[in-house]
């Protein structure tokens, strides 16, 4: 089983248009070997050829550009993307179901309830897609594992999680379950397992499980502190308070490198959605030095992950 990461930031990217943080200055400038990321999504495939998109970055044509081994030439208009998997309405997992319009047979669109809500409503992509090429809407539970035609032999289980809606949806302060998941990816014919969570605000026993029955972890990278953005007078709001668990330890609980580790340390473990005002993303810097301290990784867009059990 592939996945290549199409884009490996949080929204806004980095550099973010309209920032002009060090981060973003330096990757605008392209000094200190801060790479430029587009937003949060990654691509899975068993055979190579067909290929899962899990979540549609606004970012997706240039993705796709950078990506040539997603356009198989089977006939005049094709695309590796088979589907595409939800793991939440969030602006930069969603926008980019908009640059799909031009397909030639309705988009399948693997979500959970509350997200198809949202996307039917508050932001009504799906109605808006029906104007084009349309949307085949797969309702996923919680819990419940599913598979994609035509890819046989690989099996999804979107797990519940501790996140947050997007602040466009009347879940924001009032949420349900579904709102938003994390993915365990298998492929049932050898074993291999990957854990997905772009957003992650907690822990619970059922995430340390599934991540630890994964091989390879991709998880929430968005803070390095839950701070951070209040810290750089750039928000108001802790990163717990946006859906997302820091690396470093807040309010007297773990942050992201303790969770991880607590896992084999056989797991492939990287860090994933991290926000251009994250100080890993500087090569230099003692966060960097640090979460590599630890043997995890830091995603960067191209990045390609084989797993295997
Ligand atoms: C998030 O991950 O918190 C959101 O994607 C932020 C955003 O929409 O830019
Ligand atoms: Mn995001
Ligand atoms: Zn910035």
């Amino acid at each position: 089983m592939l996945i290549k990461v199409l884009g490996s930031g949080a929204g806004g990217g980095l550099p973010q248009w309209n920032c002009n943080c060090a981060n973003c200055s330096r990757a605008r400038a392209g000094t200190d070997g801060l790479k430029p990321r587009t937003q949060s999504s990654i691509a899975v495939s068993q055979n190579g050829e067909d290929w899962v998109l899990v979540n549609a970055s606004p970012d997706l044509l240039a993705q796709l550009r950078a990506h040539p081994d997603l356009q198989p030439g089977r006939s005049l208009r094709d695309s590796g993307i088979t589907a595409v998997i939800l793991c939440d309405a969030q602006i930069d997992h969603v926008t980019g179901l908009l640059m799909l319009r031009e397909r030639t047979s309705p988009l399948p669109l693997y979500a959970t309830r509350p997200v198809l809500d949202d996307l039917s409503s508050a932001f009504p992509l799906i109605p808006l897609l029906g104007h084009y090429c349309g949307v085949e809407p797969h309702p996923i539970t919680p819990g419940e594992s599913f598979g994609i035609e035509p890819l046989t032999g690989m099996r999804f289980t979107p797990i519940a999680i501790e996140s947050a809606a997007p602040p466009y949806s009347p879940h924001r302060n009032a949420p349900v379950a579904g709102d938003n998941i994390a993915l365990l990816i298998e492929s049932v014919a050898t074993g291999a397992r990957a854990f997905y969570a772009p957003g992650l605000m907690h822990a619970s026993d059922t995430i340390v499980t599934a991540m630890g029955a994964a091989q390879v972890v991709l998880v929430d990278g968005t803070f390095w502190t839950d701070t951070e953005m209040i810290d750089l007078g750039l928000s108001r709001k802790r990163g717990t308070e946006m859906g997302h668990l820091a690396q470093c330890p807040a309010n007297d609980r773990p942050g992201t490198i303790a969770l991880l580790d607590g896992l084999p340390s056989t797991t492939r473990k990287v860090l994933i959605h991290i926000n251009n005002t994250n100080p890993i993303l500087d090569p230099a810097s003692d966060a960097h030095a640090i979460v590599r301290e630890h043997g995890i990784e830091i995603a960067e867009d191209g990045m390609e992950l084989q797993v295997q059990p």
